[in-house]
């Protein structure tokens, strides 16, 4: 007689933060579930570069473990976007409809602007029965602020992050109300912040972190030497007004 075989149980997702670049930055719980992923996923880098959640990762992604690079492009367009994070969670849902347990590995933490919430919204809509776990981990700023040797926040203190500038009266209107400002990408619009910050005389007060927690890891202090930098996409800026 026929028995129909007992369906095969879903795998998980486990989104886990590596950290910010050193690769000792990872927290215990991300790497027991590194070890026990079937799969490891992450954004797949720019042509011919392995991806930074990857070449943060090494060699802990055993030989035996398959590696998953999912297309994450670096457009606005939100049609592409949206199409692009649709066809990373149909690849993932695959291999977890066959049982396999998934490891998406994302730079610094996966909830802070992180490209895991993208794959997680788009599985959680087409497979509303998907189980994701989060790990947390360290995010940026908090590595920037420890390179630094400051606080990020104390006290009653404000703290704002601005993801992306897209207007400098944005940045004009934090100041008003925020001690701390962390600006991210702030490699693309360095050019128009310095004047802001001159005006409003926190050259003195604001820093820029390159690749923080990473070997080639650079500080810029007392900004008001440095009118023009050129920086790659890992580099924030930190500003204290108080
Ligand atoms: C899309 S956000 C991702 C943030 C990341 N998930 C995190 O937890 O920090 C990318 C921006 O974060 C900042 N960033 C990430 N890692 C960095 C690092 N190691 N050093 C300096 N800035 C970093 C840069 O401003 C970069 O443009």
């Amino acid at each position: 007689m026929f028995s129909p075989a007992a369906a095969t149980p879903l795998g998980t997702l486990t989104g886990i933060g590596v950290g910010p670049g050193d690769p000792d930055l990872i927290t215990v719980k991300a790497l027991a579930a590194l070890q026990r992923a079937t799969v490891v996923a992450y954004p797949r880098g720019r042509p011919g570069q392995a991806g930074w959640a990857e070449q943060i990762l090494g060699d802990r992604i055993a030989p035996h473990q398959r590696r998953l690079p999912l297309d994450f492009p670096f457009v606005t367009d939100p049609a592409q976007l949206q199409r692009a994070w649709q066809q990373a969670a149909a690849q993932v849902w695959t291999l977890l409809a066959q049982g396999q347990d998934v490891v998406f590995a994302c730079e610094g933490d996966l909830s802070f602007y992180g490209t895991f919430t993208y794959l997680a919204e788009a599985l959680e809509r087409a497979h509303p029965e998907v189980v994701i776990h989060r790990i947390p981990g360290v995010c940026s700023p908090m590595a920037a602020v420890s390179a630094l040797g400051i606080p990020l926040t104390k006290q009653g203190e404000k703290l704002a992050v601005l993801p992306a500038l897209y207007s400098l009266a944005d940045l004009e209107q934090t100041l008003t109300w925020a001690e701390v400002v962390v600006l991210l990408k702030v490699g693309s619009v360095y050019a128009q912040v310095w004047p802001v910050l001159k005006k409003h005389q926190l050259l003195h007060r604001s820093w820029v972190v390159v690749r923080a927690s990473q070997p080639n890891q650079e500080i810029y202090r007392d900004l008001d030497r440095f009118p023009q930098l050129d920086l790659p996409y890992f580099s924030l800026m930190v500003i204290r007004s108080a």
